[in-house]
């Protein structure tokens, strides 16, 4: 034994031990050189990320809303923005022209589609309700579960997903190389190149950028300095909201001193989706994490344009805001991971319209680019 071990600490003892790590790095010289011709393979045929060449912009944020994050890989052009609209607007990048992010994110829906849950090509049902894209640059992950860190990062994944547009990447790539103005749009946005995923997502998620929602009756309100901007039914509806002994909606739907997301971007299990046996059908959260406390979490949604967006939570189950007003007073439904801040709150039935006065509120105004190009 104590044989072994000194072979072992002390390389090169014998000649048996020497030719070992002579061929060991021998194997690994091989490998370092086969890894050198894949990597080399690979740069012929993939491109490098592009960035858009033309002159940044700054997007302005109207009232109620922080400045809008950008990332330096990819700064907004006009260009930019205007090939994102178009390929936001264009069914062609769904198997079978029928869908485009437009169909589930409509701008005359709040950029939602008003379904319980999805439905997609081939009228395929998904299991979560639609978000509105208004306002999702300022979110830290995309998704309900936060799957995806970055809007470009999301924008390839409905294309491809089998029951939203169903068209493989490769594919999407190649049906857009062959039209024209596509070409020369993307040459316009990131210089001579062909047309690849990486600058479609880019081009995608700079338009997102641009679908802003703010300067609502609660924005002029709390931020503009008018004081009649809200009914005084809402105003009471807001005292309501952020009282900690009240409502506390505010703990989770944040409302910052000189901005407000209504979101901490953070997951929550508030018990919904229930079935009958009292399970949660979907993990949420718990499947990106595999961490307990996940399990059955979701991410705080904005609740800017919530009016407008109806039916609510992650799977659509509440039809109206007073069904979801009614689900916090009985404090969520129990179980094992049930957030601690989920407790049944005690509203009569004018703070309960109150509230619902104040949701109203937080209807905003929409972007000037929010339709079709050609359209405005
Ligand atoms: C078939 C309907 C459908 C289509 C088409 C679709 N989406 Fe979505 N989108 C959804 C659903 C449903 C979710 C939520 C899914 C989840 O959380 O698992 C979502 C989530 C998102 C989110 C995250 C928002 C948030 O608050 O987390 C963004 C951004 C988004 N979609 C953008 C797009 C873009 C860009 C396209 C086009 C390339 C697109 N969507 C196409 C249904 C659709
Ligand atoms: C513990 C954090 C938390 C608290 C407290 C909280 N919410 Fe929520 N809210 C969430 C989460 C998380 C969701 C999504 C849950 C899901 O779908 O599973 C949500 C969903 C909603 C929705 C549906 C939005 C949509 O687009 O589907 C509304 C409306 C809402 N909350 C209003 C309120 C009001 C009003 C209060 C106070 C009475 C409140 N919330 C308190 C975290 C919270």
């Amino acid at each position: 034994m104590k044989n072994v071990l000194n072979r072992c600490l002390l390389p090169d003892q014998s000649s048996r031990y020497g030719v070992a790590s002579a061929s060991l790095k021998c194997l690994f010289l091989l490998a370092f050189l086969l890894v050198c011709l894949l990597a080399c393979r690979q740069s012929q045929t993939a491109e490098p990320p592009a960035n858009p060449i033309g002159t940044a912009i700054a997007i302005a944020a109207p009232l109620g809303l922080p400045p809008v994050p950008v990332p330096a890989t990819n700064m907004p052009t006009a260009e930019a923005i205007a090939l994102g609209r178009k390929l936001y607007f264009d069914t062609r990048l769904s198997s079978d022209n029928t869908f485009s992010c437009a169909s589930c994110h409509s701008p005359y829906i709040r950029f939602s589609d008003g379904l319980q849950v999805a439905s997609g090509v081939r009228a395929q049902r998904g299991t979560r309700n639609t978000p509105t894209v208004l306002n999702a640059v300022y979110r830290q992950t995309q998704f309900w579960d936060g799957r995806a860190r970055s809007l470009e990062q999301q924008a390839s994944m409905p294309i491809a997903n089998p029951i939203e547009m169903d068209l493989p990447h490769e594919l999407c790539v190649t049906k857009l190389s062959a039209i024209q103005s596509y070409q020369d749009e993307f040459a316009k946005v990131f210089g001579p190149g062909r047309i690849t995923m990486d600058k479609i997502e880019k081009a995608i998620a700079t338009f997102e950028r641009t679908l802003l929602s703010g300067n609502s009756a609660f924005d002029r309100y709390q931020f503009g300095g008018d004081k009649t901007a809200m009914s005084v039914a809402a105003i009471r509806g807001l005292a309501i909201f952020s009282d900690k002994n009240r409502g506390n909606c505010t703990v989770c739907h944040t409302i910052n001193e000189k901005f407000a997301l209504f979101t901490d971007d953070k997951f929550h299990n508030l018990g919904v989706g229930m079935n009958a046996s009292g399970e949660l059908t979907d993990l949420g959260r718990f499947e990106q994490t595999k961490i307990e406390a996940d399990r059955g979490a979701f991410r705080t949604p904005s609740l800017r344009n919530v009016a407008k967006t109806a039916p609510y939570m992650h799977d659509g189950s509440l039809k109206t805001l007073r069904e979801v007003i009614d689900f916090y007073i009985g404090g969520g439904n129990s179980n094992p991971q049930l957030d601690k801040d989920m407790k049944p709150i005690k509203l009569s039935a004018q703070e309960r319209d109150d509230l619902i006065a104040f949701l109203e509120a937080l209807t905003g105004e929409l972007p000037p680019n929010a339709e079709a190009p050609g359209k405005e």
